[in-house]
């Protein structure tokens, strides 16, 4: 697989569309030098969400796997005056930096990072009666995505969209016998995608900088 080729495709297409920014840039930098992974979304999947959130005139998103921030500042760029984004973490010290990045991109009063695992937060909001989210995505361990979509599809109203990255892991995917649990987990994610009669859904395999893996796609109808 020619993945140089990928990467240097993808640098071609940061450098002639995604401006270069020091907010989103500071972020990465934060990663690398707390020693978090390197796993932030590419340039141009951050744009896409963009994209996405803004095309849908998305004024409330939840987002499951912080990290750093990264795609966060994305996300939040999207949104109208007024607009909110809560972003769930797992882990306080990337709760902390992802918080120093919002304030460092002019973010701070907009996003709310809420710590704790997804499996407690998600149904906390749906406890609480949250309003719905109007675009959900979720990024963060690969074993809770199938309850991740369940609760998120709760706190989602018809025409809100669900993305969630890391779907083909290098392919992998195809494989129904695999013993990697992210793998059984992602098959799973996509067969609720697939009969859940209030969604329809797709997936995008994506190469590029962060190698070969697809985003899915999916419409609360
Ligand atoms: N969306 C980010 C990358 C997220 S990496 C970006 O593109 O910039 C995945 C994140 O999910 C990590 O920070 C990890 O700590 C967090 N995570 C892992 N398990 C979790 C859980 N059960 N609940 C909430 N967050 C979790
Ligand atoms: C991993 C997680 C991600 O969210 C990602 O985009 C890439 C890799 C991982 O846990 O390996
Ligand atoms: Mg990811």
């Amino acid at each position: 697989m020619p993945d140089d080729l990928w990467t240097d495709v993808d640098r071609y297409i940061d450098n002639v569309l995604v401006r270069p920014d020091r907010a989103l840039q500071e972020a990465l930098d934060s990663t690398r030098a707390a020693g978090l992974p390197a796993i932030s979304v590419a340039p141009n999947q951050g744009k896409l969400l963009y994209i996405l959130a803004r095309a849908t005139g998305a004024r409330r998103i939840l987002e499951i796997g912080t990290l750093a921030g990264y795609s966060t500042i994305w996300l939040a760029r999207a949104l109208p005056p007024g607009g909110f984004l809560l972003s769930l973490e797992a882990e306080p010290r990337h709760a902390e930096i992802a918080r120093a990045n919002l304030e460092r991109a002019g973010l701070a009063r907009v996003v709310e990072v809420r710590v704790g695992a997804a499996q407690a937060t998600l149904p906390q909001l749906v406890a609480e009666r949250a309003d719905p989210f109007d675009l959900t995505f979720i990024d963060a361990d690969k074993p809770g995505y199938p309850a991740y979509l369940r609760w998120a599809l709760d706190l989602s109203r018809p025409g809100s969209l669900i993305i969630a990255d890391n779907v083909v892991r290098d392919g992998k995917i195809i494989d129904a016998a695999s013993r990697d649990s992210n793998v059984q987990a992602i098959r799973e994610f996509n067969e609720v995608l697939a009969v859940e009669p209030r969604l329809t859904a797709t997936v995008l395999q994506t190469v590029g900088v962060k190698g070969y893996d697809g985003l899915a796609i999916a419409l609360v109808t």
